[in-house]
């Protein structure tokens, strides 16, 4: 387990899925953890989670499509904790399954403000706090959707491509001041999100399995695990990766 004793973490999109694992690995390294999301009940229950382990987080309401809710999230993490050294831009969206002649503007606009302009909002004021500290470690979620054309969704490729040129962007900028960007890129994972398509896709899940090595869909914690491990200092020479965490599936 790598060790973040010490340290304070953020986590968008911590109400559920890929950000509450990953907020709950945070607290079990040693971190203190701002669970920031639109779902209240949900991000609560995250914070509780991490208190009954003997962890210490908080949860603020936070919708990563507006600015100042976003800087208010920074502030109220480093008036709550004193700082802030690692911070999981994890919110997003599926959006409408469609062609590319099939998206709607309204589609296409949605994922885009949550999943891509959210991501550089995040980063916008993460990295104001990182740069007074001298350092920090920021992990992006982006999607195997950010490495190929898979999944007939033209706003959510778009987005989680978008999201890894951020992330390689900033890794270059802000090298010399010790901050590390980096992106993981998770195949399908057994979160609410992908419930909601198979639902409304029944054949879904069996088409997605059928293209994994791994025949399996991954869990939470395995993208959870990588995450902390990106924002440890046993990553230190590592920064602007768009990361895979899928089974193998980009390998064919
Ligand atoms: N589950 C997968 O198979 C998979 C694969 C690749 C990438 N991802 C990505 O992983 C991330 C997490 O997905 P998940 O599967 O855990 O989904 P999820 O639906 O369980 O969690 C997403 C969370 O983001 C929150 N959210 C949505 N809009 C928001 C906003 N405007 N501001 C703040 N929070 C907001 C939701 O309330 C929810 O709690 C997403 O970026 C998703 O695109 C998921």
């Amino acid at each position: 387990m790598a060790d973040l004793e010490g340290k304070v973490a953020l986590v968008t999109g911590g109400s559920s899925g890929i950000g509450r694992s990953t907020a709950l690995a945070f607290a079990r390294a040693g971190a203190k953890v701002a669970v920031a999301d639109v779902a209240v009940e949900g991000g609560e229950e995250t914070a509780r989670m991490i208190r009954e382990i003997g962890g210490e987080a908080i949860f603020v309401l936070t919708d990563v499509t507006q600015s100042h809710q976003v800087e208010a999230l920074v502030r109220k993490t480093v008036d709550t904790y004193g700082r802030l050294d690692c911070a999981f831009n994890n919110a997003g969206i599926e959006g409408a399954v469609t062609s590319t002649t099939q998206c709607s503007e309204e589609n296409w606009h949605r994922v885009m403000a949550i999943n891509l302009t959210g991501v550089w909002l995040c980063m916008k004021h993460e990295i104001v706090q990182m740069q007074k500290q001298g350092g920090g470690a920021i992990v992006n979620t982006s999607s195997i959707s950010g490495l190929t054309g898979l999944g007939s969704n033209p706003a959510y490729v778009s987005s989680k491509h978008g999201v890894i040129g951020l992330t390689r962007l900033a890794a270059v900028e802000y090298a010399k001041q010790g901050i590390r960007v980096n992106a993981v890129c998770p195949a399908a994972i057994a979160t609410p999100m992908v419930k909601g398509l198979v639902d409304a896709h029944p054949d879904m899940e069996q088409f997605v399995t059928g293209m994994q090595p791994m025949g399996r869909l991954g869990t939470p914690e395995e993208v959870a695990q990588v995450v902390v491990w990106l924002c440890s200092d046993s990553a230190s020479f590592v920064t602007g990766q768009a990361l895979p965490v899928d089974g193998g599936m980009v390998a064919q």
